[in-house]
């Protein structure tokens, strides 16, 4: 057993991005101490899985709170000795933000402003958080980079997360906090969302359920595994050379949704029944980040291709077919 490297706070615990980078910190040594609402945006049964794996692990730890809460949050972190924080805790999602915008100031604006006051009245002085590719928005130019603009924002979720953005910003200069932005793009592997594309198109193919394709070949997307946003933010980590930054997280392809359904249906086994549509106006055809910046600074290079990812995603969505396919429809 290696000793403690220190106490983690790991915001949004048990989420899918959450998960995966607190067994890697935990299997490298760390404590996690992890928050977590377990609010029902999806079933939150996948919520309890992830933690009941998490809590095998003796340095794991968990209290389920509001973090917008400040003064409940403020309480139960005040004795944690926390040395870093990893906020990934948020309402996710960019067409929920149509159906109920008040979850995204809720936890994305004031949940983040609470956890930066946390981290400046703790002392704590590493700050990592998500960002998103959404900030973005109508950028046209490709790849994206982090020196491209982020002011059209097309959601209001990506508003949010702009928002997180400038709030760092202002934390960094003002209270000297080393706060670094994550912008993912299209994460996806085992324990991943039900709301997110590849479980709804599993979902589909197994119970013969109709797949809507917008725009055929037209639409890419670059699809980043999760060991490599893990093995990104390692690398951030690790080098701590970083002060105020963000960085794209972005994995090695950009893929055809189609090319990505018909791999699913050659690992799942079966066909998908499809119904080809056009785009929906002003939807993004293509998005894919430039990792340049993160590479020159950390050495990080996208190791799963998509076949490998999409392979492994399949068999453990047929290992765990009952009980995935027996989890809330997300509407
Ligand atoms: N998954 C992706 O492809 C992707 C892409 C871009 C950005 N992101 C961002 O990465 C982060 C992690 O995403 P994810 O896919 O793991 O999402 P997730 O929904 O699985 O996890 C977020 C967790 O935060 C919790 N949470 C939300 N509001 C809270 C609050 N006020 N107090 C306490 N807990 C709260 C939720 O219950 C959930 O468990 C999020 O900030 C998301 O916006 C994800």
């Amino acid at each position: 057993m290696q000793p403690s490297k220190g106490t983690v706070l790991i915001t949004g615990v048990a989420g899918f991005v959450a998960f995966h980078l607190s067994h890697d910190l935990l299997e490298k040594g760390y404590s996690v101490w992890g928050v977590d609402s377990f609010n029902d945006y999806y079933d939150v049964r996948m919520k309890e899985k992830r933690i009941e794996i998490l809590s095998q692990n003796k340095n794991f730890s968990y209290e389920r709170l509001n973090f917008a809460n400040y003064a409940d949050l403020f309480a139960k972190a005040k004795d944690k000795k926390i040395e870093m924080i990893i906020h990934l805790g948020a309402q996710a999602g960019v067409l929920y933000s149509l159906v109920n915008p008040w979850a995204y100031e809720e936890s994305n604006i004031k949940g983040t402003l609470s956890i930066f006051e946390l981290a400046r009245h703790l002392n704590i002085k590493k700050v990592f958080y998500a960002s998103s590719a959404s900030v973005y928005g109508g950028n046209t130019k490709l790849p994206f980079e982090e020196s491209d603009p982020t002011d059209q924002p097309l959601s209001l979720y990506a508003v949010s997360k702009k928002t997180n953005e400038l709030l760092a910003k202002t934390y960094h200069s003002t209270f000297s906090l080393r706060m670094v932005g994550l912008r993912f793009f299209n994460l996806y592997g085992t324990y991943g969302r039900p709301d997110m594309a590849f479980f709804q198109f599993s979902r589909a193919i197994l119970s013969d359920s109709p797949i809507t394709l917008r725009g055929g070949n037209t639409m890419k997307r670059n699809f980043t595994h999760i060991s490599d946003c893990i093995r990104a933010i390692n690398g951030i980590i690790e080098k701590d050379t970083y002060t105020c930054d963000v960085y794209n997280i972005g994995g090695s392809q950009v893929v055809p949704v189609p090319e990505a359904v018909a791999l699913l249906e050659k690992y799942l086994g079966k066909k998908a029944k499809i119904n080809n549509t056009p785009k929906l106006q002003g939807e993004i055809e293509v998005a894919y980040a430039s990792t340049k910046k993160l590479t020159d600074e950390t050495g990080y290079t996208p190791k799963m291709t998509i076949e490998q990812g999409l392979q492994e995603y399949a068999t453990w969505f047929l290992e765990n077919k009952d009980w995935l396919l027996s989890l809330k429809e997300f509407k």
